[in-house]
Formats: structure tokens, sequence, C-alpha cells
């Protein structure tokens, strides 16, 4: 029998300090799409395990990734998200152009002039329209690790799709690991989403990826969608039967639907409090596609049923968070069948972190 985590892995402050230091510091975390960036100054900002990120958008057209932390005395310097040629210092006014220089200090003409002070950069890469930011200057590429991943959803030219929407999905009380779970299976789906997506996918069994750095469900259609005027030449009648979710380790999920796609990176806060942020890019503007649906929906109609969802998920999440803190609680046994992507989501933690 394949057992889950032990309960300590998700309330134990010392496991959530492991995990950052081995994970949300040295592996690649998506934070957003590059079409979020849509011109040059654009800007989106995050915190990676309490580290303030903001990842901007220079006029050569580069996205950089820094620290959003002021070389004064250390305020955040950028909040939300917005369009800005410089970045000013809420505090006391210090502004840094795209290439992270100091541009102006008041009274502090000498400092400017030094040229010494510059915001620190963090790794970033694009895969497929996904931005992934990585804290280890050291960090090896991504892609490399993600080809088969590549292979399998180059058929939908992801990369032509245009944002519909971005957010910060607010604080969950739950451990991040919890979040990452209930995105990788859909064994709850008839119980957790009886009205909100049962009637649209059937569960099916799913093949291990076995590469220790992503998952993947592959989840049957109940009506495969007629094909579209605009397909990719490379989508095929299987691709209309099926929705794929993907785990990207340690903290993205993603589905991918033949005209759209939907994100979410999760964020630890505290081992029992996660951020999370989330978006959308469809092939068709205005419009994206309910998980499954065979009808397109509005960008609005599409939030307000996630917004339903995702309320299922975190309900769900925070009661599972509720049982851990009891004294006797044991972690049960896992279905290979129906949650393929939990196990080899905890084998990959396992892996990295050395638990038993
Ligand atoms: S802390 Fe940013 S200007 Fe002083
Ligand atoms: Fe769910």
């Amino acid at each position: 029998m394949t057992l889950g985590l032990s309960p300590h892995a998700y309330r134990d402050s010392k496991m959530l300090d492991a995990e950052i230091e081995t994970l949300f510091q040295r592996e690649w975390l998506c934070i957003g799409r590059e079409t979020d960036f849509a011109e040059p100054g654009s800007y989106v900002t995050c915190r990676i395990a309490a580290q303030p990120v903001v990842v901007w958008r220079g006029s050569d057209g580069q996205l950089r990734a820094f620290e959003n932390v002021c070389r004064h005395r250390m305020s955040i310097i950028a909040s939300d998200c917005g369009v800005a040629d410089q970045l000013q210092c809420p505090f006391h006014g210090w502004t840094y152009g795209w290439d992270g220089s100091l541009k102006g200090a008041p009274g502090g003409r000498d400092i400017v002039a030094s040229g010494e002070v510059l915001l620190p950069q963090f790794s970033i890469e694009t895969w497929m329209g996904f931005v992934f930011v990585n804290l280890d200057p050291q960090a090896q590429p991504l892609a490399p690790r993600l080809t088969r991943v590549t292979d399998m959803i180059a058929p939908y030219a992801p990369e032509e799709f245009k944002t519909s929407f971005r957010d910060d999905g607010g604080r969950v009380g739950a451990n991040w690991k919890l979040m990452m779970e209930i995105g990788l299976e859909s064994y709850h789906f008839p119980f957790v989403h009886e009205s909100t997506l049962a009637a649209n996918l059937r569960g099916a069994p799913n093949p291990p990826s076995g590469t220790g750095a992503w998952t993947v469900s592959v989840e049957p259609r109940t009506k495969t969608l007629a094909a579209q005027p605009d397909d990719p030449a490379a989508l095929s009648e299987a691709h209309r039967a099926t929705t794929y979710t993907f785990g990207i380790f340690p903290a993205t999920v993603f589905n991918i639907d033949v005209d759209n796609i939907v994100w979410f990176s999760v964020f630890p806060d505290r081992a029992d409090l996660t951020s999370s942020c989330f978006g959308g890019a469809s092939r068709h503007a205005g419009s994206m596609r309910i998980l499954g649906d065979n009808k397109p929906s509005s960008v609005d109609e599409y939030l307000t049923w996630a917004a339903q969802l995702g309320a299922e998920d975190n309900l769900a999440c925070e009661r599972v968070q509720q049982a851990l803190q009891g004294k006797f609680v044991k972690a049960g046994p896992l279905l290979p069948e129906k949650e393929n992507g939990v196990i080899e989501f905890h084998a990959y933690l396992r892996e990295r972190l050395n638990l038993k």
C-alpha cells in the first residue's frame, strides 16, 4: 500500500523551512504568462516563500526578475501589477529603471551617480508561454526537464494563447502541499465539485510520468468537442476528447484544453497558510472554456465559475488542515489508479527532502 505523507509534513514549521530552502529557493516557479506582460514596462509582483519579487518587461522587450526590495532601507517597492517606466519606492521615493539601476534618490545625487546601487536579479525562463522564476542564481535550465510535456502540449500551440486574466488567489488556511495535491487528482470531483465540474469530465487511470519533475492527469470529456475552423493542424480527435492537467513540481498546476490554458502556483506563508496566483489564456480573445465544457464562456462567466470551484477546493483543503491538528491523525492509503498525481508529487518530495 502507498501511504500519504505523515501529518507532520503538513503542520511542522521546521518542515516548511526545509521546503523553502530546498524547493522554493532552488526550483522553477511559474508566476504568469508572457502575455501578462503585454507591453514594455508591464510588471507583476509576487512573493516566493516571503521573498518579494517583481518581474518587469524592459523597454528593450526583455523580461527580468528583480528583488522587489528597495536598496535604501529595504521597503517593498512595487505592489500588485501595472505598467511603469520606472518603479518608485513608496518610503523615500528612490526610483529604479528597468535594468534595475537606481535612477533617482531625493537628496542623494552622489549615491545615484556612483552607479553602485542595483536591484539584484533572479533567474528567469519562459517555456511554452509560461514565465518561471528561480531564486537560485545557479539554477539549471527548466526546459530540458520538461521535454515530454513540451511534446504533449505543442499541438495546442499554447505560446499563441493571449492572457484572459491573471490575479492573486488570496490566502488559504492550509499547507501548500494540500493545494497542490487537490489540483493533481480528479478523484474528489464527484464530491467536492458535484455541480461545478463532475458532469464535464470522467476520471481515468493515469500512467506515471516517472520523471520526478512533473506529473500528468488525463481527463476524458463526457462529450467530445467538435473541430473548430481555427484549430491548429496538429490538434487531433483525441485532443478534442480530453483535457490534461499537468503538475510542474514543486508548486504549479495547469490545465490545457483545445483553446485555452488555466494555471495556478502556490507559495507558502506558514505551514498552515498559503498564498497563490492564477491566470488563464486563450486562443480566442474574450473567451474561456470552463474545464471540459463544450461551449465557450465569456471571461466574466468563467471567473464566476472559477471562484466557486476555487472556494470548493479551498474548503476541502482547510478541512484537512484542521483535521491534521489532531494528535492521533495518521496518513492513509492512496489509490494508484485515481491519485497517481499525488503519489508522484510525494515521490518527488520524499526524494528532494529525504523523507521516509
Ligand atoms: S526604503 Fe526605499 S526609498 Fe527609502
Ligand atoms: Fe478540485
